[in-house]
């Protein structure tokens, strides 16, 4: 069985990508399931239960979030009893949401989602060393088809994720940094990963933001307000495929200009 992963998804450009996109992609790549991040997709940063339910529409199966999740507030009373929008699990437990999801893929497999956050400069409630265990052990009570979301600044805490869960879960999918990384890989307990998916957005830009913006931010230190660029829109992510118990037998990077 095989999962589409869809790097961060930015902005409006990136969403118009996966809507008129994704229904052709998903049977071009042959997926039984997709998997998004989508904690940018309103304006850049944050989600919207509105949002949220076009790209569901569009079929995504599961959409994971980010440190931009609360940014957008109305989605807190959404994500309270949503099953298909998971935000990471190591945010304070006192907020809605869970981190760990579930969604049956097109073979009729059921996939567990578990989205994470890493520490460097995103400070989260809880490290999510502390949570990841107890995650995967409930979520392969449930099925041995885990993926895993590592939404993280540092490479460094991606890979040791990664080499941590190797063998107890399908796939560790690094998110955040919306560059993808040259590293897609099987480990050797049967593991598949990436430290970056990439960014489905527009890539001329810095990160999906005008690029003139971000410099000005950084030249000067002067607070700006950052808007979404435009140009060289790609989709990105990452294709896992599985066994049905579990183990990842290939995992490639996905790379699609659009239009
Ligand atoms: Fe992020």
């Amino acid at each position: 069985m095989r999962i589409f992963f869809v790097g961060d998804v930015v902005g409006r450009p990136g969403r118009r990508a996966v809507e008129e996109r994704l229904p052709g992609l998903r049977e071009e790549l042959g997926a039984d399931l997709v998997v998004l991040n989508g904690e940018n997709i309103a304006d850049g940063v944050g989600i919207t239960p509105k949002l949220a339910g076009r790209l569901l529409e569009a079929g995504v199966d599961l959409i994971t979030l980010g440190n931009h999740t609360w940014r957008r507030i109305e989605i807190a009373e959404y994500l309270r009893d949503a099953d298909r929008v998971v935000r990471p699990a190591n945010l304070s437990a006192a907020a809605p949401g869970r981190g760990l999801g579930f969604a049956t893929a097109a073979d009729g497999t059921e996939v567990a989602v578990i989205n994470l956050l890493g520490s460097l400069f995103l400070e989260p409630a809880r490290s999510m060393w502390e949570l990841v265990d107890g995650l995967v052990e409930e979520a392969r009570e449930r099925t041995p088809v885990v993926v895993v979301d590592v939404h993280a600044e540092a490479t460094s805490e991606k890979v040791a994720l990664a080499t941590w869960l190797d063998g107890r879960v399908t796939a560790v999918l690094g998110t955040h940094t919306h560059v993808q990384t040259s590293d897609a890989r099987l480990l050797p307990g049967g593991t598949a990963a990436i430290t970056d998916a990439g960014m489905t957005g527009p890539h001329d830009s810095v990160i999906g933001v005008k690029a003139q913006l971000a410099i000005h931010r950084m030249r000067t230190g002067m607070p700006v307000r950052f808007e979404v660029a435009d140009g060289g829109v790609r989709i990105e992510g990452a294709l896992v495929d599985c066994d049905a118990d579990g183990r990842a037998t290939a995992i490639e990077p996905v790379r699609v200009p659009w239009p």
